[in-house]
C-alpha cells in the first residue's frame, strides 16, 4: 500500500525553547492502522497538534507529507479540508449542542450523496447516537462521547483519521467496544493513526506501530513483532506480572536496547 502520510525529522518546541519532539520520523500507509505508543508526557499529543497544524510555527524543522504533498505549517482549515480528521483527547464536543447537532457539524458543507449513506453507517456502528440523538451531548457517559466523537469525524470522510487517546478513561469493556468500531471504520477503508498510552489495546488492532518515548520513535515495527518484543512486554505490555523488590522498586529483568 501507498504511503499516505509522510514525516522526516522533524521538531516542535513549546515556547521557542522546550523541546516536544526531536527528529521524529514516521509514516502511515494506506488502509492500515498505525498507532505511536508512548508513556505520558511522550510528546504523543504534540505529534497529532503538529500533523493537524494546530501548533502555531511548528514543526519548527523538519517535513511533513500528506498525499505526496508538503502540509508544512499550512493553516488547520486547509489541513483538515485536505482529509486529515483529529478526534482529541477531550474530544472536541459541543456539548450543549445535541448529538444529531454534533453530527450534521460533522457533514457541514459536504454537498455529495455520501452523506445518507455515511449517517447509515455511524448509526450501524453506534446505534446509542440514534437512540440519543436529541439529547445534549454533555449528558452522555465517556464513552458515549467518545463514540459520537469518532462518528462525527467519519462523517467529515477522512483521508486519514487521527484519534488521541480513545480508552482513556473508560471502563474496560466500553474500550473495547470503542476498539471493534475502529476495526469496522478501518474496514471500510480509512486509514487510522492512533496514539496510545494502552499499549495492548492498540497493539491488538494495529498493523504497525511506534514505540515513542520523550520526543523520539525509538522501535518501530508490526504489531506481532513489537507484541513479540521483550523490552515491550516488560515495559508496555506487563507481560509476565510486575516484579517488586521487598523495599517497593520495580524490578526490570534487563535494560532496554533502545
Ligand atoms: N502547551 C504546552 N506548553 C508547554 N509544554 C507542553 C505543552 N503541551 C505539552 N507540553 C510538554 O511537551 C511534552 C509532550 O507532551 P504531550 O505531547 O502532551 O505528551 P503525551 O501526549 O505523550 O502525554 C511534555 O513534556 C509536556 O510537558
Ligand atoms: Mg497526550
Amino acid at each position: 500500500m501507498g504511503v499516505l502520510l509522510k514525516i522526516s525529522t522533524i521538531e516542535t518546541l513549546y515556547y521557542d525553547r522546550i523541546y516536544a519532539l526531536h527528529g521524529l520520523s514516521l509514516e502511515v500507509k494506506e488502509k492500515e492502522i498505525f498507532t505511536v505508543l508512548g508513556p505520558n508526557g511522550a510528546g504523543k499529543t504534540t505529534l497529532l497538534k503538529t500533523i493537524a497544524g494546530l501548533l502555531k510555527d511548528q514543526p519548527n524543522k523538519g517535513t511533513i507529507e500528506f498525499m505526496g504533498k508538503s502540509i508544512h505549517r499550512l493553516p488547520p482549515e486547509h489541513i483538515s479540508r485536505l482529509g486529515i480528521v483529529y478526534v482529541p483527547e477531550d474530544r472536541g464536543l459541543f456539548r450543549e449542542l445535541t448529538v444529531k447537532e454534533n453530527l450534521d457539524l460533522g457533514c457541514w458543507g459536504r454537498r455529495d450523496k455520501g452523506v445518507k449513506d455515511d449517517y447509515e453507517f455511524v448509526y450501524d456502528l453506534f446505534p446509542i447516537l440514534k437512540e440519543r440523538s436529541k439529547q445534549q451531548a454533555e449528558t452522555l457517559s465517556g464513552g458515549q462521547q467518545q463514540m459520537l466523537a469518532m462518528a462525527r469525524a467519519i462523517l467529515c470522510r477522512p483521508k486519514l483519521l487521527m484519534l488521541d487517546e480513545p480508552s482513556l478513561g473508560l471502563a474496560p469493556v466500553i474500550a473495547h467496544q470503542v476498539y471493534d468500531a475502529l476495526l469496522e471504520i478501518s474496514k471500510a477503508g480509512t486509514t487510522i493513526l492512533l496514539v496510545e498510552q494502552n499499549a495492548k489495546m492498540a497493539l491488538r488492532i494495529a498493523d504497525f506501530g511506534y514505540i515513542m518515548e520523550t520526543g523520539r520513535i525509538v522501535l518501530e515495527g508490526t504489531s506481532k513483532e513489537l507484541q513479540e518484543n521483550e523490552d515491550v512486554q516488560e515495559l508496555y505490555l506487563g507481560v509476565g506480572g510486575e516484579r517488586v523488590s521487598p523495599k517497593g522498586w520495580r524490578l526490570y529483568k534487563k535494560r532496554r536496547t533502545w
